[in-house]
């Protein structure tokens, strides 16, 4: 039999999530599209009522939670407002490493720092010329003694203007591909770290996202996170933890499309009764019902892995793939259901469908998901690598 019932504490920290979502994110999420505002007070509220870092343990002053209660959290922080929602959120991608590979004095250093404080730190992977061909990067640290000096570019990073730390992946083996790729903890009081570029986005306009260079920044040795030239499979390792996490986000944003759909749908009159009653509005909103449950079903089953101790890179695969492609369908047809006014600024459901678009390019692209999933299923792989759940 399958089990899809919550426990107490799921279903509560659902309820808290849902709340703060309602309370603190959805009155000012408009807004905060518009000007492109900073979050800092709703992240340091997320942080005080335990919605961020929540899968770090006890000892490093976190609460341990399972993947599955991490998506819960997601979702709903993903249906108050995803561009809130991934500032809150981003955490959680530039932690991983450090729960995987970071030594016992790292953890205590860099997690304590997120949990003892309301601080962030960002996932440095990608780079102008490595987006999705994550070995191609160029960015290269060169052992010197005792130490690694770093050097190079990465684009696009999440709350790379606010974070207080790095996790950064770099050539240490310039001639091995992805067996040259190592990933270190760097500070953003480092010498040579530099924040270049903010950017202006087409969506999730209150979150971050920058260019951080590194110029001739001398890293400690311990600052190694898992074993050198073993980070390409630190960082998928990294994407097959967060993939569930982000899907959740894009469940999130498909629902709020799809509650407003509906709510419009009952109002506007069109032919003398509410549009609702036509056959053609409420097969655009089975549809959009439909991929939100097959959504979430993807998302709980890709954590629940994790949360067993199994692979999940293939479920974790299909829930980012058709989770985003979901919401940005649902966003589309959310606008299509407010007809011309779907398209103005002053309904919500624009937002949404600009926002929903990034969902299909983040965290690997609905293409990179597909080519993950095909590989998976035309030569599956026999290995079972443990998934270490909490630090
Ligand atoms: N877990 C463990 N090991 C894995 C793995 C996984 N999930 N996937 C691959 N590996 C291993 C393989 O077994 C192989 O190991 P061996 O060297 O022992 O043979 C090795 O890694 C290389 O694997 P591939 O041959 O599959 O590598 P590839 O170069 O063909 O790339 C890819 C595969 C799936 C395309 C990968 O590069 C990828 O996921 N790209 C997308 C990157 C991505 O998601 N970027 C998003 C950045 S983060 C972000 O967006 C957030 C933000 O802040 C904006």
């Amino acid at each position: 039999m399958v089990d899809l019932s919550l426990t107490d504490e799921q279903q509560d920290l659902r309820e808290l999530a849902h709340n703060f979502a309602m309370k603190e994110m959805r009155p000012v999420a408009w807004d905060y599209d518009r000007d492109a505002t900073w979050p800092q007070e709703i992240i340091e509220k997320a942080w005080e009522v335990g919605l961020m870092n929540t899968h770090i343990s006890e000892e490093y002053g976190g609460p341990a939670l399972d993947y599955l209660s991490g998506c819960l959290i997601e979702e709903e922080l993903g249906w108050g407002c995803s561009g809130i929602g991934t500032s809150i959120l981003a955490n959680g991608l530039a932690m991983t490493p450090v729960l995987l590979g970071g030594s016992e004095e790292i953890k205590k250093r860099y997690l304590g720092m997120l949990t003892e404080e309301p601080k962030l730190a960002s996932f440095c992977l990608t780079e102008p010329d490595a987006g999705s061909d994550v070995s191609g990067m160029k960015t290269n640290a060169v052992k010197m003694g005792d130490k690694w000096v770093l050097n190079g570019s990465k684009c696009f990073i999440t709350n790379g203007s606010h974070a207080n730390w790095f996790s950064v992946y770099a050539k240490t083996d310039r001639d091995a591909g992805h067996k040259g790729i190592s990933c270190f903890v760097v500070p953003r009081d480092a010498d040579g770290v530099a924040v270049d570029k903010k950017e202006d986005k087409l969506g999730q306009r209150a979150s971050d996202t920058a260019t951080i260079s590194f110029n001739d920044v001398e890293i400690p040795q311990d600052h190694l996170l898992g074993e050198e030239n073993k980070g390409f499979k630190l960082a998928m390792m990294t994407l097959d933890r967060t993939r569930p996490g982000v899907s959740a986000q894009a469940v999130g944003i498909a629902r709020a499309a799809m509650e407003f759909a509906t709510d419009y749908a009952k109002e506007r009159v069109q032919f003398g009764v509410p549009i609702a009653m036509h056959q053609a509005i409420q097969f655009m909103i089975a549809d959009m019902a439909t991929k939100i449950e097959a959504g979430r079903l993807l998302v709980w089953q890709s954590a629940s892995l994790l949360d067993q101790g199994k692979r999940n890179t293939l479920a974790a695969s299909h829930a980012k793939r058709f989770a985003a492609d979901s919401a940005m369908e649902v966003a589309v047809d959310a606008v299509q259901v407010y007809g011309g006014y779907g398209f103005i600024k002053e309904y919500p459901v624009e937002k949404l469908m600009r926002d929903a678009k990034i969902m299909q390019l983040y965290e690997g692209t609905s293409q990179i998901q597909r080519l993950v999933i095909a590989r998976e299923v035309l030569m599956p792989r026999q290995v079972s690598e443990p998934a270490a759940a909490t630090a």
